[in-house]
């Protein structure tokens, strides 16, 4: 019989050393301790033998019960800490490594040249008013005098949402709901934004573009405070020696109206590629509020008058930093937007 249990012990202490995890260990105790184990298994034989025989073969289940208690024991606590030291080494955080570097990213020259334009502007003490991408068709167009079927809509090929909404054409809707809101008091505002027409995209051209529009309304506002103020912009923009040439144009919200050319600042007037030679840059649209305008926004006419500008952004940053192509503005290539300069 010691023989036999030698033999268990032997076998046993095979399988403990042999075994290469907590999982592994665990499964050497199941054979011998479960319920359809190997103890059990001797236990059970107990009756059987003669009741001579009893105590001594008891006292040996129980002594290879000690045994294999002590050595799965001492095993299983070594495995556990070597398992758990093996977890820490690799999740182990070597906090003197130098971080990873964020590169600060250059700012968008969409942003660059608005905020630049907002900044001339909020230096001459107007207000920032923004508004929504999608606008009432009123807003966008009969309120600034254009009811449904003139002409002049035609000018803005316009994306509709449905009858009354569309993707606004210019942030001029912005000026109208201030207006509405101020009703008689004096105001100095532009409305920097997103605006959108149904154009068909090539270098000049885009579906989307971002205007700065600007309005001041007052008593004895003048079309000479009009030309200063442009005549400023150009200046603050383009530098200290551009010129500003008014032509006479057309919008239905301003009259009289005007486009609005600056001296090109590549060749100073004298013509290049920049002004396709005629030393002369188109930049902006103006005019005088048209008094139907003043009049529908809830303005008495007879005593206030004002004038309005809108300028396209993209442009102007087209000729401050010479890009060819408007689509560049959102086309996300990195090569473009790491050449301008960092925040
Ligand atoms: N709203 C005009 C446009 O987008 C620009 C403009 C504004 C012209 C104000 C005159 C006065 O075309």
């Amino acid at each position: 019989m010691d023989k036999k249990f030698e033999n268990i012990k032997q076998d046993a202490l095979v399988k403990i050393n042999n075994a290469q995890s907590v999982k592994e260990l665990n499964d050497v105790r199941n054979e011998y301790f479960a319920k359809s184990g190997l103890i059990a298994a001797l236990m059970g034989k107990i009756r059987e033998l003669e009741p001579s025989t009893r105590k001594d073969y008891g006292q040996a289940v129980n002594n290879l019960k000690l045994f294999l208690e002590e050595n799965l024991g001492v095993a299983l606590e070594k495995t556990r800490s070597s398992e758990l030291r093996a977890r820490l080494a690799s999740e182990k955080l070597d906090l003197t490594l130098p971080g990873r570097n964020f590169e600060v990213a250059p700012q968008h020259p969409f942003h660059l040249v608005k905020d630049e334009i907002c900044d001339v502007f909020i230096g001459m003490g107007y207000m920032i008013a923004e508004g929504d991408e999608v606008e009432e068709d009123m807003f966008n167009f009969t309120l600034l005098n254009m009811p449904e079927n003139h002409p002049a809509r035609d000018m803005q090929d316009t994306f509709y949402i449905n009858e009354k909404l569309l993707l606004r054409t210019h942030t001029s809707p912005v000026q109208a709901r201030v207006m509405q809101s101020k009703k008689n008091e004096p105001l100095k505002m532009i409305s920097p934004g997103k605006v959108f027409r149904r154009d068909d995209d090539d270098n000049t051209h885009s579906h989307q573009f971002g205007q700065v529009e600007g309005l001041v309304i007052g008593e004895g506002i003048s079309f000479s405070h009009l030309k200063a103020t442009l005549d400023l912009f150009a200046k603050k923009m383009f530098g200290p020696k551009r010129e500003i040439r008014l032509r006479s144009s057309y919008f239905p919200f301003t009259e009289p109206s005007v486009e609005v050319d600056v001296s090109c600042h590549v060749c100073n007037g004298k013509g290049c590629p920049t002004c396709k030679g005629s030393g002369w840059i188109e930049i902006l649209g103006a005019g005088m509020v048209n008094p139907n305008v003043l009049t529908m926004n809830g303005f008495d006419a007879d005593k206030f008058t004002g004038f309005a500008f809108g300028v396209g952004i993209e442009r102007v940053a087209m000729l401050r930093y010479g890009i060819d192509d408007i689509r560049r503005f959102y086309q996300n290539d990195i090569r473009f937007l790491k050449e301008f300069p960092k925040r």
